[in-house]
C-alpha cells in the first residue's frame, strides 16, 4: 500500500476533472403509477415540479449503485481502481450508518484508496468536490473519486403526496486529478444555516426505555422525510443565484462565461427561476429531472454525466454547478471540464 508521503511526492497542485459515470436505479415509477397510491395526478406533478417519472432501487443497494457509477467514472478517466487514492461518497442514505464508502471501495476494488462518507444532503456532491480539491491542492492525493449517491425512496412516506412525488434514486461520479499544468476548479462557495434546519429533515426519533432504577436508554430509528416545501422553494430561489455569483466572483468570471448551468435537480420551477435571475438562457441549462426526480446528492453528477454522453458538454467548457438542501446547506462550484 502506498503511504501518504509517497503519494504526496507524485501529487500536483492544480485540479482537473477528467471522468464521469452514473448508475440508474432499476424500477421506473411514473406519475400515473403514483396517482394509484395517493391523491395526485400527472398534471399536478408535471406542472408544479417538472417531474414525469423517477427510478427506484429495489434490486440494488446504495453501495452497488455508487460503485457502478464510480467504476464508469474511473474507466472514463482512463484509470484503473488501483490508481484511486481517495473515495468520497456523498450520501444521506447509506446502507450502513457507519458509512457505505468502505463497501464501495471493496466493490470497486480500489484497494489503495481511503474511503469515507460525507453527509450534506442535496449539497453533498458540491461539498465533496470541494473537499476532494483540498486534498489535491495540498499535495496529499493525486486521484480522487467523488460519488454522489442517494436512495431517498427508502425514507419517503409513500402515503404523503406532498413529498413522495418528488424523490428518486440514483448515483453519479467524477474523477478529480492533480495537474502540474492546469487548475480547472476555478472557484467555489459553500454555506450553511442551521437555524433553518427544521425546514427539511430525516430525523432520528428515539423512545426512552427504563432499564433499571433511575437508568434509561434512548432507542429508536429514523423517521420519514418531512419538508416545508414553500420554505425550501423560497430559500433556493433566493440563495442559489447569490452563491453561484460568489463562486463566479472567486473565479474572476461572470455568468456570460458560463457555458453550462447544472443545478441540483429538485424542481423545474426552481431551476427556471434561478437561471432567469442569473440571466442564463435555457439552452445553456442542463436538466433531466423529468426522468429521475430529485436524486439528492446524485442529481448533479447524474445530469453532468448525461450531458457529457450526449455531447452537450465538451472538454474546455465552463460548468457552474450548485447544490442546495437539508441543513440547510447550499454551495456552488465553477469548473472547466476535462484536461
Ligand atoms: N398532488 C396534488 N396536490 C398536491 C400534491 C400532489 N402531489 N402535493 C400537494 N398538493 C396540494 C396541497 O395539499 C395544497 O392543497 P390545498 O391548497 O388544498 O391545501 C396544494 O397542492 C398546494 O400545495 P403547496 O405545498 O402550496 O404547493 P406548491 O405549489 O408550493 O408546490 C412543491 C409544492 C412542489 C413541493 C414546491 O413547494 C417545491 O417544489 N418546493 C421545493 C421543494 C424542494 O425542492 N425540495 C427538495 C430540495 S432539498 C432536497 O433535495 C432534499
Amino acid at each position: 500500500m502506498q503511504s501518504v508521503k509517497e503519494s504526496a511526492i507524485n501529487a500536483k497542485n492544480g485540479i482537473t476533472i477528467i471522468g464521469s459515470g452514473s448508475a440508474i436505479a432499476n424500477q421506473v415509477i411514473s406519475n400515473e403509477d403514483l396517482s394509484q397510491i395517493v391523491d395526485t395526478s400527472d398534471d399536478w406533478i408535471s406542472s408544479r415540479t417538472g417531474i414525469k417519472q423517477r427510478h427506484i432501487a429495489t434490486s440494488t443497494t446504495l453501495s452497488e449503485l455508487a460503485a457502478q457509477a464510480g467504476q464508469k467514472a474511473i474507466a472514463n478517466a482512463h484509470l484503473t481502481p488501483l490508481d484511486i487514492d481517495l473515495i468520497i461518497l456523498a450520501t444521506s442514505t447509506p446502507d450502513d450508518l457507519f458509512g457505505s464508502a468502505g463497501q464501495v471501495q471493496n466493490l470497486i476494488g480500489a484497494t489503495r484508496a481511503v474511503a469515507f462518507d460525507l453527509t450534506a444532503a442535496c449539497s453533498g456532491f458540491v461539498f465533496s468536490l470541494v473537499t476532494a480539491s483540498q486534498f489535491i491542492r495540498n499535495g496529499v492525493y493525486q486521484n480522487v473519486l467523488v460519488i454522489g449517491a442517494d436512495c431517498l425512496s427508502r425514507w419517503v412516506d409513500w402515503g404523503d403526496r406532498t413529498t413522495c412525488v418528488l424523490f428518486g434514486d440514483g448515483a453519479g461520479a467524477v474523477v478529480c486529478q492533480g495537474s502540474g499544468e492546469k487548475d480547472n476548479l476555478l472557484g467555489f462557495e459553500m454555506c450553511s444555516n442551521g437555524a433553518l434546519n427544521n425546514t427539511l429533515n430525516l430525523s432520528y426519533q428515539g423512545n426512552l426505555q427504563d432499564i433499571g432504577e433511575d437508568k434509561k436508554i434512548n432507542h429508536g430509528s429514523f423517521s420519514n422525510i418531512t419538508m416545508n416545501g414553500r420554505e425550501v422553494y423560497r430559500f433556493a430561489v433566493n440563495k442559489v443565484p447569490e452563491v453561484i455569483e460568489k463562486a463566479l466572483f472567486r473565479a474572476n468570471l461572470t455568468t456570460d462565461d458560463v457555458d453550462w448551468l447544472i443545478l441540483h435537480q429538485a424542481n423545474k420551477r426552481i431551476i427556471d427561476a434561478v437561471a432567469s435571475r442569473l440571466k442564463i438562457p435555457e439552452n445553456r441549462v442542463i436538466s433531466n429531472l423529468q426522468n429521475y426526480g430529485n436524486t439528492s446528492a446524485a442529481s448533479i453528477p447524474l445530469a453532468l454525466d448525461e450531458a457529457l454522453k450526449e455531447g452537450k458538454i465538451k472538454s474546455g467548457d465552463v460548468v457552474a454547478v450548485s447544490g442546495f438542501g437539508a441543513g440547510l446547506s447550499w454551495g456552488a462550484s465553477i469548473f472547466r471540464w476535462g484536461n
